[in-house]
């Protein structure tokens, strides 16, 4: 019970300075009912009017406090939540709490290079039709132009602002992809910045900036609640160049690197991502590490990603990955409530399409 409060706080406060953040629009076609309008410029939650439309008195949730700290707000709101409704937030999609006016929350959009609707938490129609596609990331990173892959995200997430506005996307994009290339036929090689370690880093640290910095405010004296454009998720960690090469598959493969080149070559974007980038979110990968899999070990997720780098904000784990640790890896002989035990423990906040 510990390891989920502490996992859902720091989601919850992640999702608190994100929608605290959000500019005010308007709430005038949110249905009595409707605590989770998808495509109705719906922009944050702690608004009197939106609880009163609900029927809920905001006053009456200290978690809507904004005189009080974040820390204080969101302990609140995780003492509120039962063990179901504190379940049902684990996954990408967070079916949210009515009775505390907490709405629906998509955390799957995605912007490797523009806004995308590859995830289910944005969507183009009529009104907006499509985002900038910038060029492929292996081509953005050959400028070996730092400035310029800043002010690519500064455009991205301009978007994504905009379309979160109008209801249209999320707040939370699982990009980029900064895998360090090591294997040509891996097919996803033009996601990434190449096979460069202190490149990719570099590129991830400025995009990253680029998506998520709000200007003058991005050396807060609390990093853990400094404002963000939107957040964005270096991804996957670690070790992870290969999705199905003649029946060798992520789902089971296990990647045997040596200590020096997981240091130098596997780990060093992402310590850069988290350090030089203050990134607000690193995703686990599928394959295992030497023999664990990335997602269920609390040496790589705990204390390298939390206790040395001090990342500021979450950590989910792939598309079923938790499934796959079950599945495909046959981890400890876990059942797939095991798994989820373990993944929270290694130090995962939350997980992305949990299949129970
Ligand atoms: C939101 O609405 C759009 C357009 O109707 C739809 O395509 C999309 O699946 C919906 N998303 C969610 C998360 O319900
Ligand atoms: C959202 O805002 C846009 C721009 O103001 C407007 O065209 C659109 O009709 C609004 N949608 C809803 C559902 O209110
Ligand atoms: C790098 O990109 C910036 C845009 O961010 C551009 O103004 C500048 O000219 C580029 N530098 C070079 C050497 O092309
Ligand atoms: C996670 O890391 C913190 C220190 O950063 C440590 O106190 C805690 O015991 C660790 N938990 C696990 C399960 O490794």
């Amino acid at each position: 019970m510990a390891k989920i409060n502490t996992a859902l706080l720091s989601v919850y406060l992640l999702i608190a300075f994100l929608v605290n953040s959000a500019h005010a629009n308007s709430y005038s076609t949110l249905g009595h009912d409707d605590a989770t309008p998808n495509g109705s410029n719906f922009t944050f939650v702690c608004d009197p009017e939106r609880y009163s439309n609900m029927g809920l008195d905001m006053k009456t949730f200290p978690f809507c406090d904004k005189s009080l700290s974040y820390d204080a707000r969101a302990s609140d709101l995780v003492k509120q939540m039962t063990l179901s409704e504190k379940v049902l937030q684990l996954g990408n999609t967070n079916h949210g709490v009515r009775r505390l006016g907490l709405p629906k929350y998509e955390w799957w959009s995605e912007a490797l290079h523009g806004v995308s609707n590859v995830g289910p938490g944005t969507f183009f129609d009529d009104l907006v039709p499509g985002a900038t596609s910038f060029p492929t990331v292996i081509t953005s990173a050959a400028s070996f132009n730092e400035s310029l892959w800043k002010t690519i995200g500064q455009a991205v997430s301009t978007e994504a602002r905009a379309m979160y506005n109008l209801g249209r996307a999320g707040l939370t994009y699982w990009s980029p992809n900064i895998n360090v290339v090591r294997d040509p036929r891996w097919g996803r090689a033009i996601e990434t910045p190449g096979e460069d370690p202190y490149v990719v880093g570099k590129y991830a640290a400025n995009y990253v900036r680029g998506l998520q910095d709000v200007e003058g405010t991005e050396n807060s004296k609390d990093l853990n609640s400094r404002p963000l454009k939107v957040s964005s998720c270096c991804k996957h960690f670690a070790a992870y160049d290969v999705d199905n090469w003649k029946g060798v598959e992520r789902y089971g493969f296990d990647a045997r690197v040596t200590e020096q080149d997981m240091v130098e070559t596997f780990l060093r974007p992402f310590e850069m991502c988290v350090k030089e980038g203050d990134v607000s979110s690193i995703m686990c990968s599928y394959n295992r590490v030497d023999g664990i899999p990335a997602c269920a070990d609390p040496k790589l997720l705990n204390q390298t990603i939390r206790g040395e780098w001090d990342l500021h904000g979450y950590i989910v784990s792939d598309c079923d990955s938790i499934e796959v640790l079950v599945d495909g890896h046959h981890w400890l002989g876990d059942t797939k409530e095991d798994a989820v035990a373990h993944t929270l423990r290694a130090g995962e906040s939350f997980i992305k399409l949990l299949v129970l």
